[in-house]
């Protein structure tokens, strides 16, 4: 461990750094890493390396590397900001006799913090893609000679894989499941028992209830919920909660203030199989107008969102617009299915695998109607595959067939067929070696190509970054920040008027940027219950709707504007009501009152001018066969 002395947030580095920078109190959090220390002092011996000061993260020496077996493997910071711990922590180990090695490749790797052993067995959990990269696993895995499990983090708050996993004796874990892929939430479940798993929820992951140290019987932890307590207690462990909120702050608990430097049963006795890491890689090419299409990017993502990692090998820019650019691409991947999956993605875009001057596999047809189980599958791009030495042009090009060979002709013939097409002996070209792409446009991840490829459905997709949004909402409102939001038409069209109002009115927003888009589809909303003259309730259109769109901008007109109009009592809900309402001017005066008490309609009617007032009540009420929108007739009438 290393005393807290010159522990405060000084920049931001992960998502629980932003907007804390000095909010630090150096005494509550000498107290509170003092407490965490007493806990582990009655369990286990501890040794201290000195802080230093302009180090402000050092204490949590999870990250500055790894232990096994008297060896230490210094850190490789993805940031700058820490990278200087890692010199001071290793002539720490230097001085008390470890063996420190380095690891061979360029990725990055934060330690134990993205490195846990299974208690008792040679095992390493890894995780990547937020700071640690996949090279260092299997550089561990290599260097240790223990099998390592890649999971991949997706979720920055969840940036190390000790803040969201925590492996226990007895081959168990406790893990919160949404900080994982999908693949890798496969691996966790193939690999450990359902009884051996606990899986936590948002609320004790987000209080770093995974980020615990065990020791004996002992879950020392910033939290736990009853229900995750109960679990460990069915399992015989005892939780010991120490608060540690100020290192929260920096988005760190227990587990990241300490660095463990034994695990026993973590060597792998020499009667026990090798397990050779499955992380593979390969080096791709790719020529074109890399930068101005966003083809670069588009295979980087691709890389990422297949669960790979990169390292750019070489970059050469096209000067001018008809030259083109060259990359070589490093792909990097947790097994070599996912390697080959990535691959072929990046054949289709027009990438070719380097360091390879082979010919296209080929494979016979065994059943006819049926292709070998890895064929290649083609795409609308103009193909190429290698036969004898030579590149072949494919005819016949089309997309989702197979490309069969006839190398029976000089010079040898390539073409697709569909699958149904196939009959015995037709040689099929199988795999991604030998074929190459010249795509004329490369669709961007999520047109054409990418579709149905990605990990988590859209709809799953949206409910994960709205429960970041609200995570933001709340620590900014704690804080006493403030709120913009920037908001167009479409948060009316989909039905969420009514949700923004009510965040507005509960202060959760300070400042609204729109355009008259939204303010009308608002103002239209709140008086008739039509956006663009959709009905939202029952989203059809009702006839003659899209009038209401216009009698709502021109009652505005009619009120000389939208605070007026509030103020007279014509628009009483909706997101520009509220704001309204919520106006620094108009709180002064104590109306914050529930939008339809009637207590606040008789001040507000009195405000009522001359132009005919909207009564938004026989909407509400009216039966389903009545006509809907019976308020621009009454308004015109009125008149
Ligand atoms: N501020 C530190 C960082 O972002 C916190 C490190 C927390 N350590 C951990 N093992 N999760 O690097």
């Amino acid at each position: 461990m290393c005393p807290p002395r010159f522990y405060r947030v000084a920049y931001v580095i992960n998502p629980w750094m932003e907007g804390n920078i000095g909010r630090t109190d150096g005494a509550v959090a000498t107290q509170q890493w003092e407490r965490l220390r007493a806990e582990l002092a009655r369990r286990a011996a501890i040794e201290y390396a000195e802080p230093a000061e302009g180090l402000p993260d050092m204490p949590f020496t999870a990250n500055a590397g790894l232990v096994h077996d008297g060896t230490f493997i210094p850190a490789r910071f993805r940031f700058p900001q820490r990278q200087p711990e890692v010199p001071r922590l290793t002539s720490w180990f230097g001085e008390r006799g470890y063996r420190v090695v380095s690891l061979p490749s360029g990725g990055t790797f934060e330690g134990e913090g993205d490195a846990l052993f299974q208690p008792g067995v040679p095992l390493l959990w890894g995780g990547y893609g937020v700071r640690t990269s996949l090279q260092a696993h299997r550089d561990l895995s290599e260097l240790l000679d223990i099998e390592v499990i890649p999971l991949r983090l997706v979720d920055e708050r969840f940036y190390h894989l000790d803040t969201c996993f925590c492996p226990l004796p007895g081959g168990r874990v406790v893990y919160y499941p949404d900080a994982f892929d999908h693949d890798s939430l496969e691996t966790i479940r193939v690999r450990v028992p359902a009884e051996q798993r606990c899986e936590v929820d948002a609320t004790d992951a987000l209080h770093f209830a995974c980020n615990a140290v065990v020791v004996g019987d002992a879950y020392v932890t910033n939290f736990a919920s009853p229900a995750l307590q109960e679990r460990l207690a069915g399992w015989g462990f005892q939780t010991v909660v120490c608060p540690l909120t100020e290192f929260i702050l920096a988005g760190g608990a227990a587990k990241c203030l300490v660095l463990q430097l034994t695990h026993p049963g973590a060597r792998r006795p020499a009667a026990a199989p090798r397990r050779p890491s499955a992380v593979r890689e390969r080096m791709v090419e790719i020529q074109g107008d890399l930068l101005d299409t966003g083809l670069m990017n588009t295979l980087l993502d691709c890389i990422t969102e297949g669960g790979g990692s990169f390292e750019i090998e070489a970059f050469q820019a096209g000067l001018r617009h008809d030259q083109a650019s060259l990359a070589r691409v490093r792909v990097v991947a947790p097994a070599p299915e996912r390697l080959e999956t990535i691959l072929t993605r990046l054949v289709q875009m027009g990438a070719r695998v380097a360091e390879e001057d082979r010919d296209a596999r080929l494979e016979a047809v065994t059943r006819s109607g049926v292709a070998p189980r890895d064929f290649y599958s083609t795409t609308i791009y103009p193909t190429e595959v290698r036969v004898g030495g030579r590149w072949v042009r494919v005819t016949g090009q089309r997309m989702d067939a197979v490309v069969v060979v006839d190398g029976r002709t000089d010079p040898p013939r390539a073409s697709c067929r569909l699958l149904r097409a196939l009959t015995v002996g037709d040689r099929v070209v199988c795999g991604i070696e030998g074929v190459r792409i010249h795509p004329t446009h490369v669709p961007a991840a999520g047109e054409t190509f990418g579709f149905m490829t990605a990990d988590t459905s859209s709809e799953r997709r949206v409910e994960l970054a709205v429960d970041r949004i609200a995570w933001e909402m709340r620590r900014v409102r704690d804080r006493g920040g403030k709120i913009v939001v920037v908001g167009g038409p479409v948060v009316i069209h989909t039905g969420g008027g009514p949700h923004l109002a009510r965040l507005v009115r509960r202060s959760y927003v300070q400042a609204l940027l729109a355009g008259n888009g939204l303010a009308a589809h608002d103002i239209e909303q709140a008086l008739f219950g039509t956006s663009l003259g959709v009905d939202l309730k029952r989203g059809i259109n009702v006839q003659g709707g899209h009038r209401n769109h216009l009698y709502a901008i021109n009652l505005v007109r009619g009120s000389g504007g939208i605070r007026q109009a509030v103020e007279r009592g014509l628009i009483r809900e909706g997101i520009l009501y509220e704001a309204r309402r919520a106006a620094p001017g108009r709180r002064a005066r104590g109306a914050r009152a529930p939008v339809h008490s009637s207590s606040r309609a008789p001040r507000w009617r009195a405000l009522r001018g001359s132009f005919p007032r909207a009564s938004p009540g026989p909407r509400r009420t009216a039966p389903p066969d009545a006509n809907p929108f019976p308020q621009p007739a009454r308004m015109t009438s009125a008149r």
